[in-house]
């Protein structure tokens, strides 16, 4: 168990998934209470019975795609005595080529990984302004880096989600809001089908258990300054090449694309099937 530290008070988005649950897990540890934000109640109740000093921390049930939902989530956030830090970590995805991707697949995906997170941010920025631990984490993905086959929505939503937390921190700069973006490389979570984890086996993509990411997640709190942090090794290596020879990776992933197509085509048939 990590060292108590000053508790804070701590609104995480998507505490009912994979990394929502880690990252719940080692906050509430280290001694932070929590609002824990989903869909799934019974997920989020279970969720909250297992922390450290469950009594402390709330489950705030809503679908952040509907208006009403997320009006509630401010309501209560507003009822508490205050607000330290915003995790903006609910997501999904789609594995598919953008021809097979309807369009409320296309909005469904921009909506819950980016205007959420813009819309959620700005009407909370004022309570965590008044917070000198003011802080917020977007979750982003190596795919907002590395625009991939067969993630076309998904690698848009997070590469807007960087260039969101990127001026967002630029305009926070006299604020004391520090403003984080972490990006994860494949984590072994519910958001990955059984057709990604196939695809993952067959381009030897490497992935970290949500504990590893809420690690990370959990130390960008104690920095004094908003960061940016990607998660893995080659994949930061891989970022860097595709922002400084875009071509390179172009003509790597286009060797990988036959195998991509596969498996994109297949959907969510079993690994074991594909
Ligand atoms: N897993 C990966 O490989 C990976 C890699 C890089 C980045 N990430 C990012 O990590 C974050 C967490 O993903 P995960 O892997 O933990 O996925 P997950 O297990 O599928 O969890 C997703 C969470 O988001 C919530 N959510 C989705 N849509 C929502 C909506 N409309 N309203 C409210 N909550 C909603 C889900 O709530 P309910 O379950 O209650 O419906 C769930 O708690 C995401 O932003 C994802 O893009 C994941």
């Amino acid at each position: 168990m990590g060292a108590r530290q000053k508790s804070r008070t701590v609104l995480l988005t998507g505490a009912s998934g994979g990394l929502g649950n880690a990252i719940a897990r080692l906050l509430a540890e280290r001694g932070d209470r929590l609002l824990l934000q989903g869909r799934n109640v019974d997920r989020l109740e279970q969720l909250r019975r297992s922390l450290t000093d469950p009594e402390r921390h709330r489950v705030l049930a809503a679908d952040l795609l509907d208006s009403g939902g997320r009006r509630q989530l401010m309501q209560m956030c507003r009822e508490e005595a205050g607000l330290d830090v915003l995790i903006n970590n609910a997501g999904i995805s789609r594995f598919a080529l953008l021809g097979d991707l309807a369009d409320r697949e296309l909005a469904d995906i921009l909506h819950t990984n980016l205007l959420v997170p813009m819309t959620l941010t700005r009407d909370l920025l004022p309570l965590l302004e008044q917070s000198p631990e003011g802080a917020v984490i977007n979750i982003g993905s190596a795919f907002g880096h590395i625009g991939h086959p067969g993630f076309t929505a998904y690698s848009a939503s997070k590469a807007g989600l960087f260039a969101f937390t990127e001026a967002l921190r630029r305009e926070c700069a006299d604020s004391g809001v520090r403003v984080h973006y972490l990006a994860p490389r494949a984590v072994d979570t519910e958001l990955n089908t059984p057709a990604v984890r196939a695809l993952n086996r067959a381009l030897r993509n490497k992935s970290d258990t949500p504990a590893v990411v809420a690690r990370q997640c959990a130390d960008l709190l104690h920095r004094p300054s908003g960061q940016r942090r990607f998660i893995g090794w080659p994949e930061r290596l891989f970022i860097k090449i595709n922002a400084l020879f875009p071509s390179l990776v172009d003509s790597a992933l286009s060797k990988k694309l036959p195998v991509i197509r596969r498996y994109a085509k297949q959907g969510d048939l079993s690994g074991e099937v594909l």
